[in-house]
């Protein structure tokens, strides 16, 4: 996947944002190192992971950051919620609203409901987030970070559709 000599075509920024503690940092972690940690701490301040990965033939450099208040030039979002926690979902339209006052207006958004594994814990049905994704034309994906169960294939759909 990287390699420090290849030639990079693209940069990409991402965002990640959605409430505290739905598992933005860790779905990074996934991302960008394959590692997750149950004892995440809160995130403060303004960090930032990269990848290289190739896609359709050209490398292409995933800047993602980890953090809301960054969308200034970022050409991909991800909206996260917690499917254990309804609040967390309930948050989604502020959040998408500051998104569509504050980022590029073709800016890619997916949303994903994260901790997948948590099923017996689930409290937002995936039919609710499904709709709520096509009313609003976002792409959508249920993802768990510590199983790393459509992680990849979440930054991917963003990735490939900025493309
Ligand atoms: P802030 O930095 O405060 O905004 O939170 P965050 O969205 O970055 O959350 P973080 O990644 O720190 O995860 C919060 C907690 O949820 C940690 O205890 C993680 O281990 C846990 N967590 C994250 N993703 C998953 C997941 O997919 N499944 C389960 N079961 N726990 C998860
Ligand atoms: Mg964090």
């Amino acid at each position: 996947y990287s390699d420090a000599s290849q030639k990079i075509d693209y940069v990409f920024k991402v965002v990640l944002i959605g409430d505290s503690a739905v598992g933005k940092s860790q779905i990074l972690a996934r991302f960008s190192r394959n590692e997750f940690s149950l004892d995440s701490k809160a995130t403060i301040g303004v960090e930032f992971q990269t990848r290289t990965l190739v896609i359709k033939h050209k490398s292409v450099k995933a800047q993602i950051w980890d953090t809301a208040g960054q969308e200034r030039g970022a050409v991909g979002a991800m909206l996260v919620y917690d499917i254990t926690k309804r609040q967390t979902f309930d948050h989604i339209p502020r959040w998408l609203e500051e998104l569509r006052n504050h980022a590029d207006k073709n800016i890619v958004i997916i949303l994903i409901g994260n901790k997948s594994d948590l099923e017996d814990q689930r409290s937002v049905p995936t039919e609710d987030a499904k709709e709520f994704a096509q009313k609003e034309g976002l792409f959508f994906l249920e993802t768990s970070a510590l199983e790393a169960t459509n992680v990849e294939d979440a930054f991917l759909t963003v990735l490939t559709e900025i493309f």
